[in-house]
């Protein structure tokens, strides 16, 4: 087993043995979940803050629900609630969570590099739940471990196996990791949507080491042929303006039962959630027995259930690992720049 890490903050980082650990411990709670057992003793006494800057359902409950699995205390700050609106600043909400006597910390953020910034002002554990349009790491591993349990099972399950992801891929944290987790697993990825939607990802495939398999279009007919699952994006209604209507996504497209018949059959539909159904998917396809959704909202607790064990396994800032402490500093110079603009 190989996990070194005191944070989760990103995929980008962790090998193919890293993400393997934590697939195989989230096979175990899964297994625990299924069976109704108590894992209630691996994570007593931890104090976790679940701070949500940005709206969420899935991945704030997932969390709360994993952490009482494992014997922890959660407990939410949210934007509403707290003195976020009060003008406190990110870092000083950050140290007076450490001082409070908060062990483990989970941020979603609207801010690229938060849970980084996060890192260096906390001296327990933190975990990146969403910042910004850049990273949403468990939920890249909540898809990979949904796909790899749907295809029998094994690390090699998604080598070779074309995964479409379709939608608004620029501003999509989800894309973001996924592109790194599924490529990584030997997955043949392509990103298709309105050509404003993908850009800048064809320079980034080019970009790529050559055993990592990118493709980039905004096509959805060549995407679509002969692919073995397609993940769908929420189409961000927030970001329409200046690009495409609604109503002209989902004519160019949308996943419906006649497109998703251009995939091989049996092909799986994912999404990560929340969905407009009716826009990017329609309830056919997304409540179709081919559809992988609910699955990956119930994959969503034993990966954060792995996720919050494995690091709770390396200890916290005294008894910091030489690693984890070298990896620590690596990942702060990446977003020295960031600390200046998230105070
Ligand atoms: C996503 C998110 O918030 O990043 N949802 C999720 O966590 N399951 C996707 C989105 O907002 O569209």
């Amino acid at each position: 087993m190989s996990w070194a890490y005191r944070h989760l903050l990103d995929v980008e980082n962790l090998s193919s043995d890293e993400i393997d650990a934590l697939l195989d411990r989230a096979s175990e709670m899964r297994g625990f979940l299924d069976r109704n057992e108590d894992q209630g003793a691996l994570l007593r006494g931890e104090h976790v803050a679940l701070l949500f800057a940005e709206a969420s359902t899935r991945t704030r409950l997932s969390f709360e629900i994993a952490a009482h699995r494992l014997g922890a205390d959660t407990y939410l700050l949210d934007r509403a609630s707290s003195s976020m609106t009060k003008g406190e600043t990110f870092t000083d909400t950050v140290r007076n969570l450490d001082a409070i006597g908060f062990t483990m910390l989970v941020v979603r953020h609207h801010r690229t590099g938060a849970p980084w910034v996060a890192a260096r002002h906390f001296r327990g554990h933190v975990v990146n739940a969403g910042d910004g349009w850049h990273a949403h790491p468990t939920q890249a591993l909540l898809d990979l471990f949904t796909l790899r349990r749907a295809w029998g099972g094994s690390p090699d399950a998604l080598r070779g196996r074309k995964i479409v992801i379709v939608g608004d891929i620029l501003h999509s944290r989800v894309a973001g990791s996924n592109i790194w987790s599924l490529t990584q697993a030997g997955a043949d990825v392509w990103l298709c949507g309105p050509r404003p939607w993908v850009r800048g990802f064809d320079q980034l495939a080019r970009s790529l080491p050559s055993d990592r398999r990118l493709s980039v279009t905004d096509d959805l007919q060549s995407a679509l042929d002969g692919a073995d699952a397609v993940m769908g994006l929420r189409v961000q209604k927030e970001r329409m303006a200046g690009g495409l209507s609604a109503a002209e996504y989902r004519d160019r497209y949308q996943i419906n039962s006649e497109r998703f018949a251009r995939a091989k059959p049996g092909a799986l539909y994912l999404h990560p959630g929340p969905i407009n159904e009716g826009v990017e998917v329609t309830r056919e396809v997304c409540l179709g027995p081919r559809s992988l959704v609910l699955e990956q909202a119930r994959n969503g607790v034993p990966i954060r259930m792995a996720v919050l064990s494995l690091i709770a396994e390396t200890g916290s800032a005294a008894g910091l690992s030489q690693t984890s402490a070298t990896r620590l500093s690596q990942t702060s110079e990446a977003t020295r720049d960031l600390s200046s603009a998230i105070r």
